[in-house]
């Protein structure tokens, strides 16, 4: 039998960690570089415990750092997390405010413990509509962490993927870009998450088997794993669950046998 070769050649920028260590059989790399999670059901964990959204949303943010370490701690180079969407502004307005104070709070609780973990921050989604205050704390939280290299943390904030489209497009049209110099290499280098390889593993807590407008360019040929774990009680069990279902998948991308390469055009 032909030992699947589960790989695909990052789109972009090789990261600049090894992969020395990763376990693999023969060929097959049984770790993904980089895993992409919907952090979804917070609101349904707090009404189990009667108590309001909001404290779905303040346990969240610590299961996520627990999440940053654990999936480090198992390999993964990347990891981007689905925080706030392009649609989430449609929630009421005190939940949408209480999330946005949240984020400046838990960047000044977690960031030293972060930064001091060896984790690289970065944010991606539309800027423009956030507080100047949120904007400095990230700008901080970036430029603080940016020579770390145990695992880098995206975190998807006012982000959609049909955005993250459009951003790409807008930016070859003010380029001035000819209609033959577009091509998906080139619209890879140019979303938001062109310093990452597309994400091999797609997680989504919370039951909902959906994607809500997250990578849809980058996702193209992840792996999925729904989940309905609540994402506050997403721990270490729920990892090794997802990342042992991605070890048996056989990637194809299209051919008829397991391929160590995105072949080109895909
Ligand atoms: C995900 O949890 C977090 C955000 C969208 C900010 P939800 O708030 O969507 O939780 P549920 O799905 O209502 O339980
Ligand atoms: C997706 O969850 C967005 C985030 C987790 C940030 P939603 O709860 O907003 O998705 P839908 O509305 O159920 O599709
Ligand atoms: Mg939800």
């Amino acid at each position: 039998m032909i030992a699947p070769v589960n790989r695909p050649v990052p789109a972009v920028e090789e990261t600049e960690t090894s992969r020395q260590g990763a376990p693999a059989i023969g060929d097959r790399p049984l770790v993904p570089r980089h895993v992409a999670v919907v952090m979804d059901g917070n609101g349904r964990w707090a009404r189990q415990r009667f108590m309001p959204r909001f404290f779905g949303h303040k346990q969240g943010v610590d299961a996520l750092v627990r999440a940053v370490n654990a999936f480090a701690d198992r390999g993964v180079e990347y990891l981007t997390v689905f925080a706030f969407s392009s649609e989430n502004w449609k929630r009421p307005s005190e939940e949408v405010s209480g999330l946005m104070s949240l984020v400046l709070v838990a960047v000044s609780k977690y960031l030293t413990k972060l930064a001091g973990d060896g984790v690289r921050i970065r944010i991606v989604g539309d800027r423009s509509a956030v507080s100047d205050k949120l904007r400095q704390a990230w700008e901080h939280a970036e430029a603080l962490t940016e020579n770390n290299t145990r695992i880098t943390l995206a975190v998807a904030f006012n982000y959609g993927g049909r955005w993250d489209v459009v951003q790409a497009c807008r930016t070859a049209m003010a380029q001035g870009l000819r209609p033959d110099e577009l091509d998906e290499s080139w619209l890879s280098r140019h979303m938001a998450l062109s310093f990452a390889p597309d994400p091999d593993l797609f997680i989504r807590t919370g039951g909902e088997m959906r994607i809500s407008n997250f990578l849809l360019w980058q996702a193209a040929y992840s792996e999925l794993f729904f989940t309905e774990c609540l994402w506050p009680d997403f721990g270490a069990a729920e990892i090794d669950a997802a990342m042992e279902a991605y070890a048996q998948r056989d990637r194809r991308y299209g051919s008829i046998r397991p391929q160590a390469v995105v072949p080109e055009g895909t």
